[in-house]
């Protein structure tokens, strides 16, 4: 049991800085989930946590004791990695008991071990065998019962399901979920598969180039993006974008597409003639077969899904517009009467940022 708390987190390989101060409390029992494009930092982030890599400035703590500058031994923590790191010349039983042997655990303590760890994850029938002789799947969880076997007071995750086939990963990720809530170890989940991130966190750090522009459970991340970053890298398909100006005194917003809708009361987020980006997710878009202030989308794209169909087109103006609509909806060369519902607008400046204003449907 462990909380972890990281401060000021900077990292620089020669001129190039990488991490751009990480700022995480973690609590006891919590799963943190890291997800961000290839390249943004996740994994250096992660070694800094585990003791692989030293970060240029900033602090690790865990249980409030500094091991910013302890070797990853003396943390205290476990990690598995995307490639399992398996010793390939090693049973699994002996690949599950090494680290506990190095550490000189009585054998019977690490038989013991083995043996609930391994009932834990199914793979008691497999502890005589080698990697080699084993399924993608029943390596990972080889390198899980690694991890586990140890009691540690961190998990650490790069990745772990990067490598399985797209059903196994779906089953791996609930057995992982399932096993940290049932285990309440304290635990860091790097990746950068939204859906995964979504699933598994208790709360997300979504980086983006060596930022956390956000920390925040997944409901509020997908609900309440702070950006037009994290609104667009998380949610599938991905948030619409439309341009659009302030008007009526900076209290309301005129598509490029279609009409000026007022915002509810609270701040005005500028003067007349400021540029804004109005974000709304393929979700909420609706369509109106016959409604009144709709539209029209020129659809050039359908997608069916079977319980759903995905509709891309263009609104007037050349708006780029993605719709996510139930059932058979739309055909290419049509033209969808569509509805832009306000209470689902997402107001950002055109930097990008959040913006605190609410659109309302006019009176
Ligand atoms: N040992 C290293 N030396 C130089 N650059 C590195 C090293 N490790 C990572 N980087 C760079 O740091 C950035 C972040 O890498 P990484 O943390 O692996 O990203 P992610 O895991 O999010 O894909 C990348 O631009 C990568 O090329
Ligand atoms: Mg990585």
């Amino acid at each position: 049991m462990a909380t972890l708390s990281l401060s000021g987190i900077r990292k620089s390989f020669g001129q190039t800085e990488v991490l751009h101060g990480i700022e995480l409390d973690v609590a006891d029992g919590e799963m943190i989930v890291v997800v961000g494009a290839s390249g943004c930092g996740k994994s250096t982030l992660l070694r800094i946590v585990a003791g692989l890599e030293t970060p240029t400035s900033g602090t690790v703590r865990i249980d409030g004791r500094d091991v910013t500058k302890l070797e990853p031994a003396d943390r205290d923590i476990a990690m598995v990695f995307q490639n399992y790191a398996l010793y390939p010349h090693m049973s699994v039983f002996e690949n599950m008991a090494y680290g506990l042997r190095i550490r000189g655990l009585p054998m019977v303590e690490i038989r013991k071990r083995v043996a609930e760890a391994a009932e834990m994850l199914e793979i008691g029938p497999l502890l005589e065998r080698k990697p080699r002789q084993l399924s993608g799947g029943q390596r990972q969880r080889v390198a899980m019962g690694r991890a586990i076997v140890r009691e540690p007071k961190l998990f650490l995750f790069d990745e772990p399901l990067s490598n399985l086939d797209a059903k196994l990963r779906v089953q791996m990720r609930a057995e992982i979920r399932r096993l940290q809530k049932r285990l309440g170890v304290t635990s860091l989940f790097v990746t950068h598969d939204q859906v995964e991130a979504m699933t598994l966190g208790d709360r997300l750090v979504v980086m983006h180039k060596g930022r956390a522009a956000q920390v925040a459970s997944p409901m509020e991340v997908w609900g309440v993006p702070a950006d037009t970053y994290v609104a667009g890298f998380i949610g599938s398909p991905a948030m619409n974008f439309l341009s659009a100006t302030l008007v009526q005194g900076g209290g309301g917003a005129q598509l490029k597409a279609g009409p000026a809708l007022p915002f509810a009361d609270g701040p005005r987020p500028g003067e007349d003639g400021t540029k804004l980006v109005i974000g709304i997710r393929p979700e909420h878009v609706q369509h109106l077969p016959d409604g009144a202030g709709a539209l029209p989308l020129a659809v050039d794209l359908v997608e069916p899904l079977g319980s759903e169909t995905v509709i891309h087109g263009r609104l007037p103006g050349e708006e780029v517009l993605v719709a996510r609509l139930p059932l058979a909806a739309g055909a290419i060369g049509e033209v969808l009467p569509v509805g832009l519902p306000p209470a689902s607008w997402h107001v950002f400046s055109a930097e990008g940022a959040r913006l605190p204003a609410r659109a309302t449907a006019p009176a």
